[in-house]
């Protein structure tokens, strides 16, 4: 039993409801059907670097008859700053074939839902904690390529969640980590101390492991747009990732798992239509995780054989954001303007792009931030956007260009 105090932890001398606390949504995944067709539009269109690649038959393997139809059978690691990843995208119908644990539910499309704590404590009392209150944990450890710790399990609808620390960072130069560097994989939950990422890269150079042997992505289209003073292959950047968008079975499950397993703070409830969908934080931001009845699915017309609503992605700024609207129209994408605000409080301009699969990627620029007293911005405050009516610039909020900032050059 992990020590607790009145019911409270000890996090870094801060005592808490849980002995971890979530600061963001590190990553994200996608299971597809057309993989060759989201790989372009993942990489190409929406400029997600490929960071690694993991094939599950590397030269020489056979691939099994049975897997030849579902095409592209490897894993992408995608980054759009310098975490390793941010996005992954995996075979769906692969991931059903070999699943022998009875994990992979067929109306399940994301990989994973990975959210980042503060230290190598909190992802390891946090696994302890979440297994002793009888949490559907999956496993613990440590994975390769992108070297964080984590424990992994699943909400009520089997989406599989992620606790992390400690993701690799890409630096200058663009390489991931070597596979030879692989060698501290973990399988089980770490014991704690650790030595540190420095030491060990410390260890692989004392014995010879060459550094600039990892992934190195090349840009997929001419780097002819202006962003912002930098030449880029879109006419956009993705800044940062979130929210996600879940249809639930049972709302009220879904949100006792996020709330009260994971500690997700409730920032507003918006009743459409009679469905009450329900948006969730676990920092500054109005919502990183929203929950959605699956009876508006049909209503929205979303793809009717899948629970994710939509994944949204931050881009730099709201003229990058029409740049984007226009870009995907050109690459022949269907964009939608028609899911209504309400479903999305908290974001003003915004558009969903649909993805070669139909699964809905949302894009926007600004997010309304919540400060310390908790409260959202009143919902007749809030900037009222008219369906397909983009203004040449916009007024400046309390909140404009707030929240989490992107470090680093644009590309
Ligand atoms: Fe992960």
């Amino acid at each position: 039993m992990l020590d607790s105090m009145d019911g409270k932890y000890n996090v870094g001398g801060v005592l808490l409801d849980r002995p971890f606390k979530i600061r963001r949504l590190g990553h994200f995944g996608i299971n597809a059907i057309k993989m060759e067709d989201a790989l372009h539009f993942y990489h190409a269109l929406m400029g997600f670097r490929i960071v690694d690649i993991r094939d599950p038959f590397p030269e020489g393997r056979e691939v099994p008859d049975e897997l030849k139809p579902f095409g592209d059978l490897r894993g992408y690691f995608f980054r759009y700053s310098h975490d390793h990843h941010a996005f992954v995208l995996y075979n769906h119908r692969q991931r059903g074939a070999v699943d022998k644990l009875g994990r992979w539910r067929e109306n399940i499309t994301v990989n994973q839902i990975t959210w980042q704590v503060g230290t190598l404590a909190e992802a390891v009392n946090g696994h302890h904690w979440l297994k002793e209150r009888g949490s559907n944990m999956i496993r613990a450890g440590r994975d390769m390529p992108g070297s964080n710790w984590h424990t992994y399990l699943m909400d009520a609808d089997w989406f599989q969640n992620e606790l992390y620390y400690g993701i690799e960072q890409i630096g200058w130069d663009g390489y991931s980590k070597p596979w030879d560097m692989h060698n501290r994989e973990f399988k089980d939950v770490a014991p704690l101390p650790q030595i540190s990422e420095y030491r060990e890269v410390q260890e692989a150079l004392e014995a010879g492991v060459e550094m600039n042997t990892g992934y190195r992505d090349i840009e997929p289209l001419e780097e002819k747009h202006d962003v912002d003073g930098i030449l880029l292959g879109r006419p956009f950047k993705i800044t940062k990732i979130g929210p996600v968008r879940l249809f639930c079975q049972d709302i009220n499950a879904a949100l006792s798992f996020y709330r009260d397993s994971l500690g997700f703070i409730e920032t507003e409830t918006v009743d459409y239509k009679g469905h009450q969908c329900v948006f969730l934080r676990n920092n500054t931001e109005h919502h990183s995780m929203s929950l959605y009845p699956i009876a508006l699915r049909k209503e929205l017309g979303c793809r009717e054989d899948s629970q994710l609503f939509a994944f949204a992605v931050r881009l730099a700024n709201y003229q990058q954001l029409k740049n984007a609207v226009a870009f995907f129209r050109e690459q022949g994408c269907t964009v939608r303007e028609d899911i209504p605000q309400e479903l999305y409080p908290g974001i003003d301009y915004s558009a969903f792009v649909v993805d070669p699969d139909g699964q809905l990627i949302q894009l926007y620029a600004y997010m309304e931030q919540v400060g310390w007293d908790g409260k959202p911005r009143p919902a007749s405050d809030r900037r009222r956007v008219i369906p397909g009516d983009w203004p040449d610039a916009v007024e400046a909020v309390s909140d404009s260009y707030m929240g989490e900032p992107f470090l680093g050059p644009l590309g």
